[in-house]
């Protein structure tokens, strides 16, 4: 079985990322870089996870113009990252811009091309704070008018909250790879996370991916900790 956890490096430092990676990386599928750890230590950290033979997904959630999320694209694949991110809300244009800088700079380099995944609605927005950006102000119509958008645009893959992924589903074609975070097993202390789902629930309403955080880099003991979520996915 692809094993179908990534582990969310949300942590301050090189050191504290690579030694959390080197120990739980026979027991997990993927690290995911965001943006504290990318504007700390910078495409340097990413090459050295690289070098472990782990996949990368730098979720970076890139929005800009066109052109210029284009050569962002560009630069990570460079960087030999195999996902990454990008807001729906940039637009058609930005999205289609993403996929073929994704497809060409791999095309160029020989490599296979990093899944584009699109963000639509952040998860800590509600309806309130939709109302305030003016548009559509039904988070449920407006995650499906994003992850429709993204799909035709020819994005291959969407972040989405566990409790999305059936509507998703529903929508759009089944090759369209989806990443949910939010996962809990039930185990660990409450933290921020509102709207969670246990892993083997959010494969079986149709994820593709599972990105997991404080319940592994949090835990006493992280191997153990993944090694528990694989049980309880069946491998
Ligand atoms: O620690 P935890 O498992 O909650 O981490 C989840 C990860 O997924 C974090 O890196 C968080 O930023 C990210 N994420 C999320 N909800 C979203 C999008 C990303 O929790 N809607």
């Amino acid at each position: 079985m692809r094993n179908p956890i990534i582990v969310a490096l949300d942590l301050p430092s090189a050191p504290v990322a690579l030694d959390l990676a080197r120990r739980v990386a026979p027991h997990v599928g993927a690290f995911k870089v965001g943006k504290e750890l990318f504007v700390a230590e910078g495409p340097d950290l990413v090459r050295r996870l690289r070098d472990t033979g782990a996949s990368v997904f730098l979720d970076l959630k890139f929005h800009d113009i066109p052109n210029t999320v284009a050569k962002a694209v560009a630069a990570a694949v460079r960087l030999d990252v195999q996902m990454l991110t990008v807001h729906c809300s940039g637009g058609s244009s930005m999205l289609r811009a993403a996929e073929v800088a994704a497809q060409e700079t791999a095309a160029t380099l020989g490599r296979p091309a990093p899944l584009v995944l699109g963000v639509t609605v952040l998860t800590s927005m509600d309806t309130a704070a939709l109302r305030e950006l003016g548009g559509e102000t039904n988070l449920t119509l407006q995650v499906e008018r994003l992850a429709c958008l993204a799909a035709d645009a020819g994005l291959r893959g969407l972040v989405c909250s566990p409790l999305e992924i059936e509507a998703i589903r529903k929508l759009l074609p089944h090759s369209l790879q989806l990443i949910t975070p939010g996962i809990r097993t039930g185990a660990e202390k409450s933290d921020d996370q509102k709207r969670t789902m246990g892993p083997a629930e959010a494969m079986a309403a149709g994820a593709t991916w599972l990105v997991v955080g404080r319940p592994i880099y949090g835990a006493a003991d992280p191997i153990a900790a993944a090694r528990h979520l694989l049980e309880l996915l069946g491998a």
